[in-house]
């Protein structure tokens, strides 16, 4: 069985970015695969201590997996949700796999470069972060990661490692799928990135300080749809679809698409060449709020319980699977 895998850093409460770009993308392919496919969803919380976290990182790691559940992903036997910490084969290979990586394309990733910018020191952590990930693909030999457009990167530096490797040493990883089909397996043309409402330049992210730029999923839904009601859109007369030169407006057609589930074509067609700004501004203000109404109240119908009896599932799962691929991992580098 082919293996769909994610994580989602619980370092805070997350945004309507991660929620259309990797969240809901995850819950859906994983309502319609299950039956077919191995899901993975876990928590890295060892990446999360290369930063801050704001608040109690076991807190927001229950609360984080709640979320899945609460953007309705449904449980069967082939779905595993487990924490990166319980599984110490994680950073086992990681190390190995540090070996192999070099510090050349380490280098090379944007976020590092993000991260470090203008800082005179930063943690190794923060340089690294791209190989754990490798080893948290290549563990569970995972082809397809739904993530954001951010994220794609280190995919690519992932299939490098592990053809390395494999090149090296036989075929011991599964190469995960190259960008292409990643974003066909997701139903989208090109990786997602949600922007920024007032800067739409950027994209939405939790560690930008003006409240105003994000919607997080703790926002009363009221408050949310006047975020969206002030985005910045443009001075042209017609709704155009185009994120180059019209990144705001195209930022609302594409959330609205993504959240009420509709190709994106459709609600392209629907709004573009009119001058109905205010409007469109209205109905999208309108989808986020009610979309967040519906996910806080099932996220408070969802016990901690629940989710630490997937924990005890999963962990299992994943420990098994796991080690069983070190096993071959270290035997190839003849430490077995
Ligand atoms: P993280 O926690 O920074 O982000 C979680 C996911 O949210 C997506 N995302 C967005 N997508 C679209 N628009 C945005 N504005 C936006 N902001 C965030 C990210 O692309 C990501 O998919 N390295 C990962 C966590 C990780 C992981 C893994 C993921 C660790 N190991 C193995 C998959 C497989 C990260 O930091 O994501």
């Amino acid at each position: 069985m082919k293996t769909i895998l994610t994580g989602i850093r619980a370092n805070s409460v997350l945004t309507l970015g991660n929620y259309l770009g990797a969240l809901l993308p995850m819950v859906r392919l994983s309502n319609k695969y299950s039956k077919d496919y191995n899901v993975n969803i876990f928590v890295p919380d060892l990446h999360s201590i290369i930063s801050d976290v704001d608040g109690d990182l076991k807190e927001n790691t229950i609360r984080t997996l709640k979320y899945y559940l609460a953007a309705g992903l449904e449980i069967n036997e082939n779905v595993h949700i487990y924490r990166q910490s319980r599984v110490p084969a994680h950073s086992e290979l990681c190390w190995i796999l540090n070996c192999v990586a070099t510090m050349g394309e380490l280098n090379r990733m944007t976020q590092y470069k993000e991260k470090s910018d203008g800082k005179a020191s930063c943690n190794v952590g923060i340089f690294d972060y791209p190989v754990l990930m490798a080893a948290d693909i290549l563990l569970y030999s995972a082809t397809y990661v739904p993530l954001g457009e951010d994220q794609f990167q280190h995919i690519e530096l992932t299939r490098n490692i592990a053809e390395r490797f494999n090149h090296k040493f036989g075929e011991v990883f599964i190469i995960p799928a190259e960008t292409k089909e990643q974003v066909e397996f997701m139903g989208v043309e090109k990786p997602i990135r949600i922007r920024d409402l007032v800067n739409p330049e950027k994209k939405m992210s939790k560690s930008t300080a003006s409240e105003n730029s994000k919607i997080m999923l703790d926002d009363e839904p009221f408050k949310a749809a006047k975020k969206v009601m002030s985005a910045t859109t443009d001075s042209f007369v017609e709704v155009q679809f185009d994120f180059e030169k019209r990144p705001g407006i195209s930022n609302l057609l594409y959330i609205e698409a993504l959240i009420t589930d509709t190709p994106l074509d459709e609600v392209v067609k629907k709004w573009q060449g009119t001058t109905r700004y205010g409007e469109l501004k209205k109905q999208v203000a309108n989808s986020v709020s009610e979309m967040l109404v519906e996910f806080q109240k099932r996220l408070a119908e969802i016990s901690d319980k629940q989710v630490l009896e997937l924990f005890e599932f999963g962990e299992k799962y994943a420990n098994e699977v796991a080690n069983q691929k070190l096993i071959e991992v270290q035997k190839a580098f003849n430490l077995r």
